[in-house]
């Protein structure tokens, strides 16, 4: 480029000057020395004025728009930015902030199609894994009773019963993508109302009782003296909040260890702390259990039945009471998982 400007601005000044000349020598009264004088200032004057425009004004930022091009290209967005952000507003500068800027919004649009693309081929990956288990199990013992287990009573109701498990939790799984999915487009809104947290806990834990002791585990809240507290939430969504959380507690808790639950006023909010002492989990995954389908420890979850979407759904709902899902956990100590739901003031009838 540089030499194209050289080049361009010799050829322009020869042709000037040599004009010129021509013009002065037509002249009757021309000495020597003044046509050499004209030659020289006229080719001097216009090979600087053409080389300096060419150069400055046009090749440098002709140069800019490649330099611009090749960062975008190697998606250098941010020393680009810097860069033409102190620049002048010359109209090919403003040219080539147009197309960084263009380049930008098509490479954030790439950017997020890829992205979404992703995840879908993930999530279509996951949900074909885990419905594939629960599927196979049920043809398996149907497949065995057909080819003449049915002929044994013992082994039929056998058989027909473990069937039936996994059809349960193929149901289940069924049900969790569901709402995972309703609530993820928002077709599901939450219906918010005033009720007390500490009756819809002695709830769950009443439904959840039997689980907790076969394990032995000690369902309670955190305070002996736990009295009503009024939030205003959407019950139903919060039930299933509170369920999945004392059921993880109950699943990953040791034998003879507690779920303890507790509510405490915060700044017109209210905080409500699901904590357990059982197996904890380790730092690396803790950002993770709340992805679909996650699960710490694959064989372990299994055994518990669990298909990783639980804690996803929670933070769902959460999030749609404009709250967020917190957890602390240590490994082979306990996990406290939290959040934070709006004061309610009941009804005085
Ligand atoms: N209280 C807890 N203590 C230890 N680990 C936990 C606890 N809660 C969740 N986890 C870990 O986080 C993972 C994800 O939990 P999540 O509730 O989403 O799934 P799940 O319990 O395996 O299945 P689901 O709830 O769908 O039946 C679990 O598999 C478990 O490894
Ligand atoms: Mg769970």
């Amino acid at each position: 480029m540089f030499t194209y400007s050289k080049g361009l601005a010799l050829l322009l000044a020869t042709s000037i000057s040599l004009i010129t000349t021509a013009f002065l020598y037509l002249l009757d009264d021309t000495t020597l020395s003044i046509l050499l004088v004209a030659v020289c200032i006229s080719f001097s004057a216009t090979f600087i004025l053409v080389y300096v425009i060419l150069e400055y004004l046009v090749f440098k930022e002709i140069r800019n728009l490649y330099s611009g091009i090749d960062k975008i290209n190697r998606k250098e967005f941010k020393s680009y930015t810097e860069e033409i952000i102190q620049g002048s507003k010359s109209p090919l500068k403003q040219l080539n902030q147009e197309i960084f800027s263009y380049a930008v919004r098509k490479q954030q649009e790439i950017d997020e199609l890829r992205k979404l693309e992703a995840f879908r081929r993930e999530f279509i990956a996951d949900v074909s894994h885990e419905l594939k288990t629960p599927i196979f199990a049920a043809q398996g013992f149907v497949l065995t009773l057909l080819d003449g287990a049915v002929e044994d009573e013992e082994v039929r109701y056998k058989f027909l019963k473990k069937a039936a498990k996994s059809l349960d939790g193929l149901s289940l799984l069924v049900q969790d993508l569901l709402v995972l999915s309703q609530l993820e487009s928002g077709d599901i809104t939450m219906k918010p109302d005033v009720f007390d947290i500490f009756e819809l806990t002695k709830d769950v834990f009443e439904q959840l009782e039997d689980k907790a002791a076969k394990k032995e585990i000690t369902l309670r809240f955190k305070s002996p003296q736990q009295q009503s507290v009024f939030v205003n939430a959407d019950p139903t969504r919060i039930t299933q909040v509170m369920t999945n959380l004392v059921m993880n507690g109950i699943k990953y808790g040791n034998e003879g260890g507690y779920v303890a639950v507790d509510f405490r006023e915060e700044e017109n909010r209210i905080l409500i702390a699901v904590e357990d002492n059982g197996i904890g989990i380790a730092k690396e995954h803790l950002k993770r259990i709340f992805d679909r389908f996650y699960r710490v420890e694959k064989s372990r979850s299994k055994k518990q039945g669990g298909t990783g979407l639980g804690l996803a759904i929670v933070k769902h709902i959460v999030e749609k009471h404009q709250s967020k899902i917190m957890v602390t956990s240590m490994p082979e100590q306990g996990s406290v998982f939290s959040f934070k739901l709006d004061k309610g003031v009941p009804d005085q009838l």
